[in-house]
């Protein structure tokens, strides 16, 4: 018999040769697809994954549909089969992320336990067959979660090939059953104590809304704003108490250096993504271009919102190989394109792309959808362009390991305020999303640089704090927020901003409400616009649409003003700014055209000292930062349809093409360049 210690000597050391061996072939940005064993018999495992290895597949995640074969009767575990696809996965050199299955119960959990389901909002109850039928309000139903996410935990929790967790699959669904309702009733009583206090904040003298008694409250949405921002508030509680139960399983289970994450839908506003995001450890998100092609500032733009949920580095968990089967017209991305995607997502901080999915199932919902195989188990076209993609993250690895993308600017995105404006939009073009992407557009195309972050995230590093439509401005925001001018940062508000407060009722100051002294000016009435409206001054000539705001200046500087329009608008201020503290404020009271969002962002930029991350480039051609320790990383992407060519400031080495010295790159159309040099010092402030 061997001695004791020395057998747990042994194996603590078989625990970590697989791992560390594995660990030190994972490159610095991961290649994964999603993958199902459980569709398939299992002497055929070896074939794909021998393909998925040949393709550089480093990630398979698996299991997050999986809960009928896991648990095929009422506690009766079968995790076998997992363990060894799990074993397998680890042969090829290939990683595991699982997924909790709870988006699908399994047959015999809602027959037996019908309150499992979840009600929808007409009141019909939810039926199996499809996904995502269970209530995540439900006691019992989150009982079954907890307990199959334990299981899970407790056999992988320390299996050296399995690296992290995602909670559930892409949450959102919600019951609207009378226990869900009484739960809404009981947050508002522990949130507000008393009804006197709810009644108060909601205005409920309104239309006779007043409450004598907690259960009388209905529930949103489509009420009083008060009441509709907490509805949206409680949905985010609940789904967060609905991933913690399964987070604490996993956590109590398993190894710290596995990661749990959920895979989220980038601008999908059902929950507050900074709330669930919280306690887990990455955040991650589905990339889907649908019908059409990439929208590159669009979809940049939603990685930088996915990087801001914890401010750091995050997954692409699911995109699309070529095409999808749910959009209306599923054409495939032309060649080239799932490349471009692929180094977009890198160049904004993801640190895998994982395709959704590898093969298609024989039968199922999902037959139409890309793969990476054919149904048959042979490779699809689009194949070949994705085994580029792992040879590449891999020729980048060294480049990229230890850097992440950092910004001297921060967009500030708000929930809160996307729900209370969507809940009044007064001018239904008047998207939340739209007026922070005419801002980040040009923010991002002049500095190739751009923070997303929520209202809670620390301000202080930034040069320019941009609020393009801060609706509701809770007392908490508008203190961080004087609190950063006065310590001299550039703060700029867009329209809309400042009008609410954390109840979604009216400021008792007009906008910007609190700030209205910090500005030295205020907004005096909002138009919502059908025709556009003349605006001129400091920043040239162009038009207002959708949104116009008469505003005063009370000592602030007046940088445009509206020309002849409805009479109430004609001459008057549409942009406001002044010195404050040892910082700056202004507000921009309109949706202004692209040209005139160039010219206001060339302003800012300038005021905060900013530079472009690596300088000039050709129209269409997309530059994005990570930086590391003492090295900066540019991934250059040409999005157009001709060859362009960018000058480099100075000489970089191409990371993709053996390090050799470049001063310059040729980019062809949906081509690619990753360029790494010294990290350089951003200039001081003039
Ligand atoms: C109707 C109602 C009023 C008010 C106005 C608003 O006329 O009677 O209470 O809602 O519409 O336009
Ligand atoms: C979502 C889901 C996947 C799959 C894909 C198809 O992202 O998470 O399970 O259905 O859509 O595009």
């Amino acid at each position: 018999m061997l001695h004791k210690p020395l057998t747990a000597a042994l194996a603590l050391l078989c625990a970590i040769l697989p791992l560390t061996s594995l660990a030190a072939q994972r490159p610095a940005v991961l290649l994964g697809d999603a993958w199902y064993p459980e569709q398939w018999p299992e002497p055929r495992w070896p074939e794909d994954l021998k393909l998925m290895e040949a393709a550089h597949i480093h990630v398979v995640r698996v299991a997050e549909f999986a809960w009928s074969r896991l648990e095929p009767r009422e506690g009766q575990f079968d995790l076998d089969w997992l363990d060894r696809a799990v074993a397998l996965a680890a042969q090829h050199g290939i990683s595991v992320v699982i997924g909790t299955p709870s988006a699908a119960p399994p047959a015999w959990l809602t027959q037996k336990y019908p309150d499992t389901l979840r009600t929808e909002q007409d009141g019909r109850k939810a039926k199996h067959g499809n996904r995502q039928q269970g209530s995540p309000t439900s006691a019992r139903y989150r009982e079954f979660c907890r307990r199959i996410a334990e299981q899970l935990a407790r056999r992988f929790g320390h299996n050296p090939n399995v690296i992290g967790w995602q909670i559930d699959n892409e949450y959102g669904a919600f019951s609207w059953d009378e226990e869900t309702h009484r739960q809404f009733q009981d947050w508002l009583r522990e949130k507000y104590g008393t009804l006197d206090a709810l009644n108060r904040h909601w205005t409920t003298e309104y239309w006779s809304q007043t409450y004598t008694d907690w259960s009388q409250i209905p529930m949103g949405p489509g009420g009083n704003p008060g009441l509709d921002l907490e509805f949206k508030r409680f949905l985010t509680a609940s789904l967060r108490d609905f991933q913690h139960i399964q987070v604490a399983a996993i956590r109590a289970a398993s190894e710290p250096r596995q990661f749990i994450t959920s895979n989220f839908m980038g601008w999908y506003d059902v929950f507050d993504h900074y709330a669930l995001t919280e306690e887990l450890d990455l955040a991650s998100w589905d990339d889907y271009v649908g019908s059409g092609h990439l929208d590159a500032a669009r979809n940049g733009m939603t990685h930088d919102l996915t990087r801001g949920f914890k401010r750091k580095n995050f997954w692409v968990m699911e995109t699309q190989p070529g095409f999808v089967n749910w959009a209306p017209v599923n054409n495939a991305l032309d060649r080239g394109e799932v490349r471009e995607m692929a180094w977009q997502a890198v160049g904004h901080g993801a640190d895998a792309v994982s395709y959704w999915q590898w093969r298609s199932a024989l039968n199922g919902q999902e037959e139409y959808h890309g793969t990476l195989v054919g149904a048959d188990g042979t490779p699809v076209p689009l194949y070949e362009e994705v085994a580029q993609i792992g040879r590449e993250f891999e020729q980048a690895s060294d480049a990229l390991a230890g850097t992440s993308p950092m910004a001297d600017v921060a967009i500030l995105h708000s929930y809160d305020s996307r729900w209370a404006i969507d809940n009044q939009r007064h001018n239904r073009n008047f998207d939340p999303v739209g007026l922070l992407l005419s801002y980040y557009k040009p923010v991002h195309e002049m500095l190739q640089q751009v923070d997303i972050v929520g209202p809670a995230a620390p301000l202080t590093a930034y040069r320019l704090v941009i609020a393009p439509g801060l609706n509701v401005l809770p007392d908490d925001v508008s203190q961080r927020l004087i609190e950063y001018v006065n310590g001299g940062g550039h703060l700029v508000l867009g329209p809309r901003s400042g009008m609410k407060d954390t109840y979604n009722a009216l400021q008792p100051a007009r906008q910007p409400g609190p700030l209205v002294p910090l500005l030295g000016g205020r907004v005096e009435q909002f138009y919502a616009l059908n025709d556009d409206v003349p605006v001129s001054g400091a920043w040239g000539s162009g038009k207002a649409r959708i949104w116009a705001e008469r505003l005063k200046a009370d000592g602030a500087e007046v940088l445009l003003t509206y020309g002849e329009s409805n009479g109430w608008l004609d001459g008057q201020p549409a942009v406001l700014s002044g010195k404050a503290g040892k910082g700056r404020i202004a507000y921009i009271g309109a949706w202004l055209d692209d040209t005139l969002m160039r010219a206001a962002t060339q302003w800012m930029i300038r005021l905060a000292g900013l530079q472009p991350a690596l300088g000039p480039v050709p129209e269409g051609v997309e530059v994005s930062r990570r930086v590391g320790a003492a090295k900066e990383v540019f991934v250059l992407i040409n999005h157009t349809k001709t060859p362009q060519r960018s000058t480099l400031p100075r000489p970089m080495q191409r990371v993709l093409h053996d390090g050799e010295s470049a001063s310059a790159v040729d980019l062809p159309p949906r081509g690619v360049e990753v360029l790494v040099g010294q990290r350089q010092a951003l200039p001081k402030l003039p």
